[in-house]
């Protein structure tokens, strides 16, 4: 389910989302950067959803090791394809998020990376889900880095609902949060919101999140 949009839009355009990193990578790298471990400890970094990669392509050109996962085959190939070319530090595996174990060993990453992700068509039981796994996957006080749709998106309430707060805008399956919403479920999954800012990203609204686990 929903796959094939993404497909189509992969095909349709090999950089969908720009050739640029997104300024939440950019912010997310510098958290990162802060850690004691310096960045030339070789991270490991999980992004989930990563789509083409133009946010994976930034971090592994900055030397950090990427495991990258997307349910889009073409967003995997093109992924695959600009890692080699590039000799860069990516491992892209087609990869459905939806109740399955993320395929990685317990305490494997320093962070978790996703951009506009975890507002993808995800059940409130499923997002829980997602973030156990996140939890289980990183490292203590491990990042987890994440943004999703806000209820500011001027996108919001547009289309028709087709589950309790997911709606259908133009094909594409979008839920939208409130800032109460994100605390509770990084709480209630065991994370440390330690900032969450609201930024328009042309054309939607989003809430940044730095989290850790607790
Ligand atoms: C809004 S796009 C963001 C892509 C990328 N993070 C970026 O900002 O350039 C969401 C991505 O999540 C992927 N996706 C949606 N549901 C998924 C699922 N259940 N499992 C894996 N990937 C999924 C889509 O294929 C798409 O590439």
């Amino acid at each position: 389910m929903g796959q094939e949009i993404w497909n189509k839009a992969y095909r349709t355009d090999n950089s969908f989302f720009g050739d640029e990193p997104s300024s939440f990578a950019i912010h997310s790298f510098n958290h990162l950067k802060t850690d004691s471990n310096s960045i030339n400890n070789k991270k490991k970094l999980l992004e989930l959803g990563a789509g083409h990669g133009r946010d994976t392509v930034f971090f592994a050109s900055h030397g950090i090791n990427i495991e990258a996962l997307d349910y889009s085959i073409i967003a995997v190939n093109i992924l695959n394809k600009i890692s080699n070319e590039k000799n860069l530090p990516v491992k892209s595996q087609l990869f459905d998020i939806r109740n399955k174990p993320l395929p990685f060993p317990d305490t494997y990453f320093d962070a978790v990376y996703s951009h506009m992700f975890l507002n993808m068509h995800f059940s409130e039981e499923e997002l829980h889900f997602i973030l156990s796994e996140i939890r289980r996957v990183l490292k203590p006080t491990g990042w987890n880095f994440f943004s999703v749709r806000s209820h500011d998106d001027k996108f919001y309430g547009n289309g028709r609902e087709i589950e309790k707060g997911i709606y259908d805008i133009n094909g594409f399956h979008i839920r939208f949060f409130t800032e109460k919403e994100i605390r509770n479920l990084s709480s209630s999954e065991g994370f440390e919101i330690l900032q969450i800012k609201e930024e328009y990203e042309d054309p939607v609204n989003l809430f940044l999140v730095i989290a850790k686990k607790r």
